[in-house]
């Protein structure tokens, strides 16, 4: 059967697979949610053209000006209802040891109890959506399945566009009795008879639960984001992180970007960055005049899965199809493919609406539109904007867009067995301290790196401005287990591997006394990408430092930024030893939450880095061999 031929005789309530468990798990949870109707989700045209005419017509969607934005919707959600949800985000292991002090747990059978209470009717007067989804090409070796039942007609079309799904799917259950990670989802907001519906229903109570052991995910009370897009974060990384772990891969919060120079060479990186340090627009980077013939290819923006191939070398996949990025800050001049990406085919949730039927968000234009409405609906205006500081897009208002539209995406990103890569790179927002670049001495080093690194937090965030909070490898809110196993588990990685990619870590984000960044950002990153892919090749300088190798002014490309002064190349690179050891002993407070799993070699290489910075007091060319005292020195001691 294909999509075609079954659309004019299509039922969407007649099941779509024949696997005897899928049928039966449907049938249990329809039992124990009572939705008015089931659809099992094709994912054709035809049927998605649909389910946005119904939400246009339920108010849930605005269709976009179509001479503007082809194919584009909008939605606004809930003001409840905006980001993801960290404190409502439960690992429930068996054990409370193997989630680990930076996973919220609960005893597994509590939280069942729990589970079963509120999804008891939770569907009522809705339809319930059978949604099979791969992540990774369908069929692809390095591909995982699930099954996401919801209530939610917005997470079916987002799903279209992040995940492949739909029949093709179902085909590949029923072929081989695949795997499948079942996930069940509802917005918690059931319709009495006649009710009228609200156009984004959700519930103040949420709950985001992951069941690592038997590998399920169960989400109520939210329909945003990777609260409620549940092949993203629950599924691609905090159950993937489980599987990995078990069957000897990696699955990391990273972008995947290939560099090609003008000979055509090409060398794969993945890089894993905390929130707002800006990962997408660097997977996107377009390189500056200067680096004529060079190109950065797209691979990824978010989720990285990585496993050693035949030969042990770490190959990648990127187990998404789409994006979905945050809106504010996205422009011609900070990221021209994401603007020629989320062009058409995209869903905007919770920007500002133009009166033209467009959207915009703050930092899209240097000139805010003259009147919109802002993400709640309320008329917006410069001065308004002013008056009130009221932002006409929420912060972290998104786009949901095709990975296929991005204009610098990589001919091999659906490649099933994935992209070499040759470099992993780690960064933050840290305004001292850290410099631009340095390179780890090894993987045990750079995994050391990974670990202990830490960001800045934005206003934003909760928390206090400008604090670092750790944030290994970008895995805090995403890791479904023991954050010191999952160390352990980095560093056996590279037990079978026949050739160890190189680890870095990089910050954008230095500044000087003046509160000034010292580095211009967005295209000039290419001079630091080109020294780490010189330096995975083994054909770039560097000098050794106690934390790792660093280039010198001569070793990076300056042609066409030769207004920066050495002298500020020399502050970004400038390693203060005093501060360093203040920064280690911040290591220590991560180290002591997570010792009783900690692997020995995290440990091992602090003093190893405590050792290489030194006391400070011995002197700096210290003789092999202590002097013979004079006559004069021993007439002192007597
Ligand atoms: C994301 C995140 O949305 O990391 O990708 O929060
Ligand atoms: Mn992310």
């Amino acid at each position: 059967m294909t999509i075609a031929n079954l659309q004019s005789t299509r039922e969407p309530s007649t099941p779509l697979s024949e696997n005897k468990h899928l049928l039966r798990w449907v049938a249990k949870i329809a039992e124990l949610t009572k939705p008015a109707h089931i659809h099992w989700v094709d994912g054709s045209q035809q049927e998605n053209d649909t389910l946005c005419a119904e939400m246009v017509e339920s108010g849930t969607f605005v269709r976009l000006n179509q001479e503007l934005w082809p194919g584009c919707y909008y939605a606004r959600s809930d003001a409840n209802d905006v980001a993801r949800v960290e404190d409502r985000t439960f690992i429930c292991s068996l054990s409370k040891e193997n989630a680990g002090p930076t996973n919220n747990w609960v005893n597994p059978f509590e939280m069942r109890r729990k589970l079963k209470e509120l999804f008891s009717g939770a569907m009522r007067g809705r339809t319930m959506y059978v949604l099979a989804f791969s992540m990774g090409p369908v069929g692809g070796a390095m591909s995982q399945i699930g099954v996401q039942l919801t209530d939610s007609p917005y997470v079916v079309v987002n799903m279209r566009i992040m995940a492949r799904i739909g029949l093709p799917v179902f085909q590949e259950i029923d072929k081989d009795n695949k795997r499948v990670v079942p996930c069940v989802h509802s917005v918690g907001s059931p319709l009495a008879p006649g009710q009228k519906d609200v156009p984004w229903p959700c519930n103040n109570e949420k709950y985001i639960v992951h069941f690592p052991e038997t590998r399920q995910i169960w989400s109520y009370g939210s329909g945003y984001g990777g609260n409620a897009l549940l092949g993203k974060k629950c599924f691609a990384l905090r159950i993937a992180s489980n599987m990995a772990r078990d069957e000897g891969w990696m699955a990391e919060h990273m972008l995947i970007l290939g560099v090609e120079d003008p000979s055509g060479e090409k060398t794969y990186v993945a890089g894993a960055f905390p929130s707002a340090c800006g990962k997408t627009n660097f997977s996107m980077l377009i390189p500056p005049p200067a680096f004529a013939g060079w190109k950065v290819w797209t691979v990824g923006d978010d989720i990285a899965w990585i496993r050693p191939d035949a030969h042990g070398r770490l190959r990648a996949i990127n187990p998404e199809a789409g994006l979905f990025g945050v809106a504010p800050g996205t422009s011609l001049k900070t990221n021209r493919n994401a603007m020629a990406m989320l062009s058409k085919n995209t869903i905007f949730t919770n920007t500002a609406l133009t009166p033209e039927g467009g959207v915009w968000w703050e930092g899209m234009t240097d000139e805010p539109p003259a009147e919109c409405l802002d993400w709640q609906g309320n008329r917006w205006t410069p001065q308004i904007g002013k008056e009130t500081g009221a932002k006409a897009a929420h912060p972290n208002s998104r786009f949901t867009a095709p990975a296929s539209q991005c204009p610098t995406i990589d001919p091999a990103w659906e490649d099933p067995h994935g992209v070499p890569i040759s470099a992993f790179i780690f960064g933050g927002r840290r305004a001292t301290n850290i410099p631009l670049v340095y390179q780890a001495f090894n993987w045990t080093s750079g995994v050391y790196v990974g670990a202990t690194m830490g960001s800045e937090m934005t206003a934003a965030a909760v928390g206090t401005v400008g604090k670092v909070r750790r944030d290994p490898m970008a895995m805090l809110p995403f890791c479904g287990y023991h954050m010191g196993d999952y160390f352990r588990h980095w560093i056996s990685m590279q037990h079978g591997l026949s050739e160890t990619p190189r680890i870095f870590h990089v910050n954008w984000f230095r500044k000087n006394g003046d509160g000034k960044f010292l580095w211009p950002g967005f295209a000039e990153n290419m001079r630091v990408l080109k020294w780490i892919v010189d330096r995975s090749h083994g054909r770039a300088l560097g000098q050794e430092t106690p934390i790792g190798w660093m280039p010198c002014y001569e070793d990076l490309e300056w042609q066409g930024l030769e207004s920066l002064p050495r002298q500020t190349f020399e502050q970004l690179q400038e390693f203060d030893r005093v501060a360093w050891r203040s920064e280690v002993m911040a290591h220590e407070e991560l180290f002591l939450m997570l010792h009783d799993h900690l692997p020995a070699e995290m440990v091992y290489e602090r003093e190893l880095l405590i050792c290489r910075l030194g006391t400070g007091r011995e002197p700096v060319h210290a003789p092999i061999h202590p002097a013979t005292p004079s006559r004069n020195d021993l007439e002192e001691l007597l």
